[in-house]
């Protein structure tokens, strides 16, 4: 099964975030982390995707103006029907990370994708929205994006079994 991971990075935290997660997807067995930069999305793997990862830069207490306009523009692909995921990285805890990921799940519903985190029901750790990493935390946060990528991994088999 196909899952990407796409992700907008100036200065690198959010890709290195993306790759975390595209290393707990490929713990999970059946599955193919195609990781990509806004920029440079493989149209024809995202098309086959079950699964997307959208990722962000916070940028003014919300998503970055890039993925805004992305989503404002016709998608490459539909978005439909896939399982769609979040996460961010900011600068610090008030900086408003949750609104930049809410954004973003707003914008994927709007595209009609099903929208999943785990939330409280996979236990620790807790992943309410998205992951999110702060620049305090930065290193420390990659094991939860390894989790991440991994349970939205798992919650896609689950739902489109494959043959
Ligand atoms: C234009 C701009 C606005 C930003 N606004 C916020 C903000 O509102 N809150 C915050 O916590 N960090 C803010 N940041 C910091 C970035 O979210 C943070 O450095 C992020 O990890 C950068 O991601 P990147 O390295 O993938 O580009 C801002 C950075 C820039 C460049």
């Amino acid at each position: 099964m196909k899952i990407s991971i796409l992700y907008f990075s100036l200065t690198g935290h959010t890709r290195t975030m993306a790759e975390e997660i595209a290393e707990g997807v490929r713990t999970v067995p059946g599955t193919e982390a195609g990781l990509f930069a806004l920029d440079a999305i493989d149209k024809d793997f995202l098309a086959g995707s079950k699964a997307v990862f959208f990722g962000t830069p916070t940028y003014l207490a919300s998503t970055c103006w890039q993925w805004k306009k992305w989503f404002d523009e016709p998608a490459p692909c539909p978005l439909g029907g896939k399982l769609g995921a979040v996460f961010a990285t900011a600068n610090f805890a008030q900086g408003g990370a949750d609104i930049a990921l809410q954004t973003l799940i707003t914008h994927m519903m709007v595209k009609g994708m099903l929208v999943y985190s785990g939330g409280g029901a996979c236990g620790h750790p807790y992943i309410h929205l998205g992951a999110v990493a702060l620049k305090e935390n930065f290193e420390e946060s990659k094991p939860m994006f390894r989790v991440f990528g991994e349970r939205v991994a798992r919650k896609a088999l689950e739902l489109f079994p494959e043959p």
